[in-house]
């Protein structure tokens, strides 16, 4: 096997959980100077496959060659020996030290045999790691101060000094804004360039084109396909991903419009927004867009009481509605799914069960009791209808892929009965198969009088599901457009502050 043309190869990887079968002989080669993405539907294995890589889980079978030799990788720190780097999307940084400390941490250059830390040789050192990746910090800086992007840099930066010749990245985008994506796509070009091997797992399809040299589709724990990037199209990707065709990605249905159900009058936040006005009528699906950062998460999260606001009215069917805190919300019939299901969304050491009934324990209150049977039927329907990959309802949400605990996080809110719902980036780390099923949903509600907010960066499902787009700029309502005027061009017109008023 030595002399071979791979850096890496997984074979016959078989990893079993209580109740799943998370690998199923799965195979993996990776070249050398490529950018492999690695790509499947939610829960298909593609996180698991890394962590077994990267030391963080044991395989029960199959074996692993690194420059053609046999290894049996015992641990994270002797994955890191081996030269495997993995940048997890919630970082191993320490928040409270500098850049340079953490590129160097547990590894800390010493001035001569002494035990006192070479300062200046880490900084030296630190800055001429960034230099090679062309990313300019200030190597002093802790890392709490630095944008999401920037502590992704980090993490790789550290992943460089260690000597990577094999690096993660396991959903890497999905919290970036495209200015940092670019940033990100320009870094991976310079590490492939030196020779390094790049897995790449996303659920964005258009990036597989702009990145990928080779892609491996993985379904249900086993390895479909490896091809070239080139020779594949969108259409086949999702083929081979779900196992069958697709036949639309955006299900829009169209409904009468009703009455108003939310009405936000100059709305106001110091420092994040200011003077928000817009409606929401049963009957449509409404999306709030902007560049990220524009304050979107900011209004939705002020309509929420999650966030005092400084000025202006919040309105629900007609009446002023006085909403001081999330409870209040909720029993106003307000609902806001965030973008951010580990803080806020979802309690991780809980069951699917536990967490979906949650927020509406009093509609299972039977008496003095909490009515069991009922509880477990409606978690029950949840994991159907939104299919949910799990188990079990028994299971902890902790255990389950990231996009099957987004679903839960929905699941939760479609049982508070909420009549307007605020949908923050719900289809973020969401494979394109289940997308489609979301969306499904959300017809689903809107047909029985629920409106819909949608915040979205995502353009293309904007355009696709939505009935009018409102567009933020820098904490303000830039415009809105109507669906059959909306595009592409016209949205970030006014999400870039091109133009005033639509
Ligand atoms: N620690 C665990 N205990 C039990 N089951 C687990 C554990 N980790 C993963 N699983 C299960 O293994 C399967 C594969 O999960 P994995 O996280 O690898 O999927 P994924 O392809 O990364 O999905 P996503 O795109 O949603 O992130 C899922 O059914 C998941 O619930
Ligand atoms: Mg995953």
């Amino acid at each position: 096997m030595a002399n071979s043309e791979f850096i890496l190869e997984m074979l016959q990887i078989t990893k079993r959980f209580p109740g799943v079968l998370a690998l199923d002989k799965a195979n993996l080669a990776l070249r050398p100077g490529e950018v492999h993405c690695l790509l499947g539907e939610n829960g298909a294995g593609k996180s698991t496959m890394m962590k077994i890589l990267a030391g963080a889980q044991p395989m029960d079978s199959g074996e692993i060659f690194i420059d053609g030799e046999p290894v049996v990788i015992t641990s994270p720190h002797h994955a890191q020996q081996l030269g495997i780097s993995m940048i997890y999307q919630e970082f191993n940084l320490s928040p409270y030290l500098s850049v340079a400390e953490n590129i160097f941490l547990g590894r800390e250059p010493r001035i001569g045999r002494s035990p006192f830390i070479d300062w200046k040789r880490m900084y030296r050192d630190s800055e001429e790691i960034l230099k090679r990746i062309r990313v300019d910090l200030d190597v002093r800086r802790p890392v709490n101060e630095l944008s999401v992007a920037q502590q992704q840099m980090v993490e790789i930066a550290k992943a460089l000094s260690v000597q990577a010749k094999i690096i993660v990245m396991d959903e890497p985008s999905a919290t970036l804004t495209d200015h940092e994506l670019v940033a990100l796509f320009d870094l991976i070009r310079t590490l492939r360039a030196s020779g390094i091997g790049l897995i790449y797992i996303s659920h964005r399809l258009e990036e597989v084109f702009e990145i990928g040299d080779q892609v491996t589709v993985m379904r249900d724990g086993q390895h479909v396909a490896t091809k070239p990037a080139s020779s594949m199209t969108r259409e086949s990707i999702i083929r081979m991903m779900v196992g069958r065709e697709l036949t639309e990605e955006y299900p829009k249905e169209f409904f009468k419009l009703g009455e108003e159900r939310l009405r936000v009058e100059g709305l106001s936040r110091e420092g994040a927004f200011k003077d928000v006005s817009f409606s929401l009528r049963t009957g449509e699906i409404v999306a709030l867009t902007g560049l990220v950062g524009a304050g979107r998460t900011e209004v939705a999260r002020a309509i929420f009481g999650a966030d005092r606001k400084t000025a202006g009215q919040v309105y629900l069917d007609g009446k002023p509605a006085e909403i001081r805190s999330p409870q209040d919300a909720i029993k106003n019939g307000l609902g806001l799914l965030t973008e951010d299901r580990k803080n806020q969304g979802l309690v991780l050491g809980m069951t699917v069960r536990e967490n979906t009934t949650l927020s509406n324990l009093s509609a299972l209150v039977k008496g003095l009791f909490i009515n069991r049977k009922f509880e477990r039927s409606v978690a029950e329907k949840y994991v159907h209808e939104l299919q949910i990959k799990t188990p079990s309802i028994e299971q902890v949400v902790q255990n389950l892929s990231g996009g099957n605990q987004q679903k839960v996080v929905l699941a939760k809110w479609l049982f508070t009965q909420s009549r307007v719902l605020i949908f923050d980036e719900p289809t973020r780390g969401i494979d394109v198969g289940a997308k489609a099923e979301i969306f499904k949903l959300m017809n689903a509600l809107v047909s029985r009088g629920v409106a819909i907010l949608m915040i979205s960066s995502e353009l293309p499902e904007v355009l696709g599901m939505c009935d009018r787009v409102l567009v933020m700029h820098e904490g303000r309502l830039a415009g809105q457009l109507m669906r059959n005027e909306a595009s592409q061009e016209k949205i970030m017109h006014l999400a870039t502050g091109m133009s005033s008023a639509a």
